[in-house]
């Protein structure tokens, strides 16, 4: 049977984790995987979600099934997080998924079954997970411009004019906010114009919103998904509770579609419960349950979104004080970017070979593609991180 099979490499961003894991050396900093650490380098549980958890221990009376569509009151909370008043509930249809990258897959073999020739746009660079499983859901793919790895900056003009070009047979994966990997966000009049385009296109936007909250705030970070949500007729969203709850292991995210009619929602949402009744029946609920109560009970929630902002500002800071320390220490290269950026990903724009040379001499470990965590910086080594960036792209 299987020797027909042959050997794949790891997943890049998990197999750098390993790497890590197994490095000795004690100076060593961890700038790869997106998971939140705080100043001591833990990913602590938020405290918002212990209470929860507690909650749910204590008041618990049973373990048995849910239903295929997941815990309706997340699905319910998660929806008013993220679109507010921005779209008339009886469009919306919505499934609980294990996590961001569940979510993404339910989308996506819903799309497949009701546009099986669409080509799926993806941006360029995107998360390094999109494009498998893009393929692996049988879609054609192409990327679209986004990035200007010289000036750190958003090709918008180049952006809109491909956008404009789109037709209904496209599919266009955006990313809601927090850009991963770059860290360059569109503006809210960038938004605008985006949705603009779509709705003269008739191109449909699938978003993937895994950093909601770690930008600019909740609202901030909701606007693009807003504002597709407010001029067009159909989209859909992959939405994760990993980060922003820091719920990683749990498995938290939620697949949210709107469509044109209530009907034409009926009509997608049987489908949706379908996908997920076949390929793993339902989701998982205890994680979901946390995040229902953090986010309808009013205290628990003033809570989390304290922790939020905490999480939100540290990076923000970290940001700041990377770009000055690479200032002082690089004359070659301006890394202002990595200030404006928003979200736990900056690209650097650094050399496969710098990077390597990083890993090598200093233990420094970021993404081949020079994707940083943000997050992983340590804020008391900053001036010496800076040295040895300066150094490595001098090779
Ligand atoms: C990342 O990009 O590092 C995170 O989204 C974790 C993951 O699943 O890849």
């Amino acid at each position: 049977m299987f020797e027909s099979l042959s050997k794949l490499p790891a997943d890049k961003i998990f197999a750098l984790v390993a790497e890590f894991k197994a490095d000795p050396r004690p100076e060593k900093v961890d700038l790869g995987v997106g998971v939140y650490k705080d100043g001591k380098g833990r990913t602590p549980i938020l405290g918002s979600v212990k209470k929860a958890e507690a909650a749910i221990i204590a008041e618990g009376t049973t373990k048995t099934y849910v239903g295929v569509p997941g815990n309706k009151g997340f699905c319910d909370a998660v929806t008013d997080l993220v679109f507010a008043d921005s779209i008339e509930r009886d469009r919306v249809a919505s499934v609980q998924a294990p996590g961001g990258t569940g979510s993404l897959w339910v989308l996506m073999t819903l799309l497949k079954r009701a546009r099986p020739d669409a080509v799926m746009r993806l941006s360029d660079p995107t998360w390094p997970n999109h494009e498998p499983m893009v393929t692996t859901a049988g879609f054609a793919v192409t990327a679209y411009p986004y990035f200007d790895a010289e000036s750190g900056t958003v090709r918008f003009d180049d952006l809109i004019a491909y956008l404009d070009g789109l037709g209904p047979k496209d599919i266009v994966l955006l990313h809601g906010c927090c850009h991963n990997p770059t860290g360059a966000n569109l503006t809210q009049a960038q938004w605008d114009r985006v949705a603009a385009s779509f709705k003269k296109t008739g191109a449909f936007p699938f978003v993937d919103l895994a950093y909601l909250g770690f930008g600019d705030g909740l609202d901030e970070d909701a606007y693009g998904a807003r504002r597709l949500a407010t001029e067009l007729p159909e989209m859909a969203l992959a939405f994760s509770a990993s980060k922003n709850f820091g719920l990683y292991r749990e498995r938290v995210g939620a697949a949210i579609t709107i469509s044109k009619t209530a009907d034409a929602r009926g009509i997608v949402a049987s489908q949706m419960a379908n996908v997920v009744r076949t390929s793993y029946s339902q989701p998982p609920d205890h994680g979901a349950e946390i995040v229902r109560r953090v986010l309808t009970e009013p205290g628990l929630r003033a809570e989390w979104e304290g922790e939020l902002a905490e999480m939100r500002n540290r990076m923000l800071a970290l940001r700041k004080s990377l770009a000055e320390a690479l200032k002082s220490k690089t004359n070659a290269k301006s890394f202002d970017f990595v200030a404006t950026h928003r979200g736990m990903f900056s690209l650097l724009g650094i050399s496969e070979g710098a990077v390597g040379h990083l890993k090598a001499i200093n233990a420094v470990y970021m993404l081949d593609d020079s994707r940083i965590n943000v997050a992983g910086l340590p804020e008391t080594r900053m001036d010496e991180l800076a040295a040895a960036v300066a150094e490595a792209i001098k090779q």
